[in-house]
């Protein structure tokens, strides 16, 4: 497709454990993003999303973590194949990433506008030949450090920091941790990023600061027609912000099509399971509240040829635990690796329509 972006191919990421055995992080992933596209990625704690992140931009240190086999391709080049100085030009400039926590991700002793420059100041972004029409009139007669500045002024205000001016001197202890997580949204789209990959980039803050977080991110994305990963629990911004989901569950994608196919119509017992357990408000309150009995597996304990949910799936089988199901294509863009994912669907059906 001409508007590909990204194309993960067959990523294996493993962890080497001290006892010898090796812990499958993310076993096997694809997928691809197009330009513009919002993805969300979601699975339990531990099922590999961080890691496969992690892994795009090859974050992943040895030892323990290993990025074993796959291809990145990013604009057609894989990643996999480029120098780490070649790699470092990427991180930052053409794909960058919002980390959970914006405190361990921020450096304490600089200020928040020292940060921000850093960033524009490595990739040239206030070079002449990298600023837009508007930005030569605005910051044409400063010079780079004056330019960097200004435009770390910009972007905070565009993220709602109030005296922009002001504030881009403070530390970042000065910062609540909502103006910190803009923060590192301003710093992430410095350099009008291809790819932002935002890993939970709100559970630490309360609700509805979450909600302009994201507005924030979204009204950007569209701006600058940047493609997101965002990396999450909650349905709910899933919901409203994702154009394609892909569910993982024991490193694998178990389910993935758009917003639509996934919430009226998912087709993995996983999937089910989890949209079940979303509180709904036009059930009475004495209605149970589902959840997925059981525990998220031991990705060194279980082998890679059978299905990772087997042990707490209710649709499981004999041949589940000897078989890895392959991802098949239920309908345009909606594929799903069950074996026996008609019958749960046709379960499904009634329990999500009447709960
Ligand atoms: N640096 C590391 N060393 C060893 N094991 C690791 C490391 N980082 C991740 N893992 C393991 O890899 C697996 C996948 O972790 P990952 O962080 O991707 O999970 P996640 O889906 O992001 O979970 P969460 O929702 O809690 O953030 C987990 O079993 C985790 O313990
Ligand atoms: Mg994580």
């Amino acid at each position: 497709m001409e508007d590909t972006l990204l194309e993960v191919r067959h990523l294996k990421t493993s962890f080497l454990r001290e006892d010898g055995t090796e812990l499958r992080a993310v076993d096997d992933m694809s997928y691809t993003v197009h330009r513009g596209e919002c993805v969300a990625i979601i699975g339990e704690s531990g099922s590999g999303k961080s890691v496969s992140a992690l892994s795009i931009l090859r974050l992943i240190a040895y030892p323990p973590g290993l990025i074993k086999a796959g291809e990145i391709l990013f604009k057609g080049r894989d990643l996999m194949k480029l120098s780490n100085e070649e790699m470092e030009e990427i991180r930052g400039k053409e794909i960058s990433m919002i980390f959970q926590e914006p405190s361990t991700a921020l450096n304490p002793v600089l200020t928040i506008g020292d940060q921000i420059t850093e960033s524009i100041l490595i990739h040239g972004r206030v070079k002449d030949e990298n600023l837009t029409e508007e930005e030569k009139k605005k910051y044409g007669s400063m010079n780079e450090k004056e330019r960097a500045y200004a435009l770390a002024e910009d972007l905070l205000a565009k993220v709602d920091i109030p005296n922009p001016d002001v504030r881009v001197k403070d530390y970042p202890f000065e910062f609540s941790g909502g103006m910190q997580q803009r923060a590192m949204i301003a710093m992430a789209m410095a350099c009008n990023p291809d790819l932002l990959i935002a890993d939970e980039p709100t559970t630490a803050l309360d609700v509805t600061v979450q909600a302009q977080v994201l507005e924030q991110l979204n009204q950007l994305r569209r701006e600058y027609d940047t493609a997101l990963i965002i990396i999450t629990h909650n349905l709910g911004i899933v919901a409203r912000y994702a154009d394609t989901v892909k569910i993982v569950y024991g490193g694998k994608i178990v389910e993935e099509g758009d917003v639509y196919q996934i919430f009226e119509h998912p087709h993995h017992p996983y999937t089910i399971g989890l949209i079940q357990a979303v509180p709904r408000l036009d059930l009475p309150r004495d209605h149970g509240l589902h959840t997925i009995p059981g525990e998220p597996p031991d990705m060194s304990k279980i082998p890679s040829n059978c299905c990772a949910f087997a042990a707490r799936c209710p649709y499981a089988e004999p041949e589940c635990s000897r078989k890895r199901p392959p991802l098949v294509k239920v309908d345009e863009g909606h594929f799903c690796a069950c074996l026996h994912m008609d019958k749960a669907q046709e379960e499904a059906k009634e329990v999500l329509s009447d709960g």
